[in-house]
């Protein structure tokens, strides 16, 4: 069975570990406080969760959600992250992380930023384009009309591939924007950001995104 590593136990990380857990992922979360401020959190998951330091969550996790702030990439487990499929669920707010140039001129993704932290991690974009509380709640099996769509980005098909399956078993279809340098697309302000669309809408939204929103 996959164990999801998950970083960051907030809005997102609680919510992608619902689930994974309901999915049947073994789970090991970790925020910056410590495991033993996740106590409720683990007991809520059940069994199958375990709250751990980020290292150890790195280490154990087949996968792994990076699923921090932005400002706070620079604190990952570099090494424990290596060679890793990580998940980055990453959205820049200049009122949080302070202002980055490079994102303002657009002349690079908040995924690329993560990749030149993790140099050798095969990261994938989720989950960063819907509503923490929508994760649980809006999903729908395969096949069903209407069905809401999310994107991912990368360039390790594998990453690409884990994504586009954690997503159906979510309840969600996959569109793939390709390589992370075109995840602009679906970062803040574009059109697809956390509004509610079915594939040939998200592909029509991403279609008409501008790079500097
Ligand atoms: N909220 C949403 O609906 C939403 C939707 C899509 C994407 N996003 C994006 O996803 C990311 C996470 O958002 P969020 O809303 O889940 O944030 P959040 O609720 O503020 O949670 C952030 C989590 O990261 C942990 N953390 C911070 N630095 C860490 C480190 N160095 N090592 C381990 N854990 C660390 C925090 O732990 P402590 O509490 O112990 O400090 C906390 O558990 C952000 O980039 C956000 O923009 C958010």
């Amino acid at each position: 069975m996959t164990t999801l590593g998950i970083i960051g136990a907030g809005h997102i990380g609680s919510q992608v570990a619902r689930v994974a857990v309901a999915n049947g992922y073994d789970v090991v979360i970790a925020n910056s406080r410590g495991p033993e401020t996740l106590a409720d959190l683990v007991a809520e998951l059940g069994p199958k969760a375990t709250a751990a330091t980020a290292a150890e969550a790195a280490d154990a996790g087949d996968v792994v959600v990076v699923t921090v702030p932005l400002g706070k990439i620079d604190r990952l487990p570099v090494e424990q992250l290596a060679g890793k499929i990580v998940l980055d669920t990453n959205n820049y707010y200049f009122e949080r992380d302070g202002h980055i140039e490079a994102l303002d001129k657009g002349e690079t993704t908040t995924s690329e930023l993560l990749q030149r932290e993790l140099p050798t991690s095969r990261i994938a974009k989720a989950f960063n384009h819907i509503l923490a509380a929508d994760i649980t709640t809006d999903g729908a099996p395969a096949g069903t009309p209407d069905r809401r769509a999310l994107a991912t980005a990368g360039g390790d098909a594998e990453a690409v591939e884990f994504v586009t399956r954690f997503y159906d078993e979510a309840g969600f279809d996959t569109v793939n924007i390709g390589p992370l340098s075109e995840s602009w697309r679906v970062e803040r302000d574009r059109p697809a950001y956390v509004v509610r669309q079915n594939a040939a809408e998200l592909e029509a939204n991403l279609a008409i995104a501008n790079r500097v929103p």
